[in-house]
């Protein structure tokens, strides 16, 4: 079965959506996230033309601001401390990469803790491993949870999560999410002797190393959930590109009992929980 995560994000932002509208009628307040963005890169680009279409549709109030590719660390840290203090801004992301000669924790410890919605910040990051509400979560892990309980029920209790990449984007806060849903948690990574028989351990599979086609039908066990953060770029036969995840999909759909595709899977999720983080800290602004 595939878990489509168009439609679970669809029916996420048509949640958000009212929420978004309640909080207008009641407090008079519109929940706003600033995106900055800094350089050329192509699919930066895109991904934040996405982020801002999806924001405007829930009726919340998009910002871009786009930096030349020459910005300082200094004159970005300077545009953050402005939007700290802007009422109007709940939400500031800052897309990543950045160009090298900026620090990336550099940026990410400038934004404040509250108007964090990547929830990179190490306080959030703290937030996340005491298991505290107040925490804003990264976007994708929350995505993957949400996409394994639509497939599995709300109950993940004992199940064997094994994760497999140790990114502070997605590897690290996701074991602590399946940690907190009382499944047993392996982070597995590229040094990790005999990564297939690990894999086949897991009830629940999630694969976020960015290796194109990397978890094969033999590495996973029959019934399994499979969750693909993957977004690599090949050539296909005819030397086109094709968008692929870290999971052979052609094959593991076979032998998962459920599995996301690649686009379509958690790609979709990780704009919808962004607005969910939006609007909670909106809220916690009120
Ligand atoms: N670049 C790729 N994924 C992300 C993300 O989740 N947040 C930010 N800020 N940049 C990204």
């Amino acid at each position: 079965m595939i878990i489509d995560g168009k439609i679970v994000a669809q029916e996420l932002r048509s949640k958000l959506k009212l929420q978004v509208q309640e909080l207008k009628a009641k407090h008079n307040i519109t929940p706003g996230l600033t995106v900055v963005l800094v350089g050329d890169d192509p699919a930066s680009h895109v991904y934040v033309r996405n982020k801002i279409k999806q924001t405007t549709e829930v009726g919340m109030i998009s910002n871009e601001i786009r930096l030349a590719e020459k910005t300082t660390e200094e004159e970005l840290i300077e545009l953050l401390h402005g939007l700290n203090n802007d009422d109007d801004v709940h939400g500031i992301l800052v897309q990543l990469p950045l160009p090298k000669h900026i620090n990336e924790q550099a940026i990410i410890t400038s934004i404040i803790p509250e108007k964090d919605v990547d929830g990179f910040h190490a306080m959030n990051s703290g937030h996340l491993l005491n298991g505290d509400a107040e925490a804003l979560v990264p976007c994708t892990p929350q995505g993957c949870v949400i996409l394994a309980k639509k497939h599995l029920g709300n109950d993940l209790s004992g199940k064997h999560a094994v994760i497999v990449g140790r990114s502070n984007i997605v590897g690290k806060p996701v074991s602590l999410l399946f940690l907190q849903e009382n499944c047993t948690v392996t982070v597995a990574h590229s040094r990790s002797t005999d990564l297939p028989a690990l894999c086949r351990q897991a009830d629940i599979l999630v694969a976020a190393v960015g290796r194109p086609l990397m978890i094969k039908a033999d590495w996973v066990k029959p019934g399994a959930t499979v969750i693909d953060v993957g977004i690599n770029h090949i050539e296909d036969e005819q030397g086109k590109d094709k968008l692929v995840g870290d999971v052979d999909f052609a094959e593991v759909s076979k032998v998962a009992s459920g599995i996301t595709p690649v686009p379509g899977g958690v790609g979709p999720m990780t704009i919808a929980c962004l607005l969910k983080n939006t609007l909670r800290a909106a809220k916690q602004h009120l």
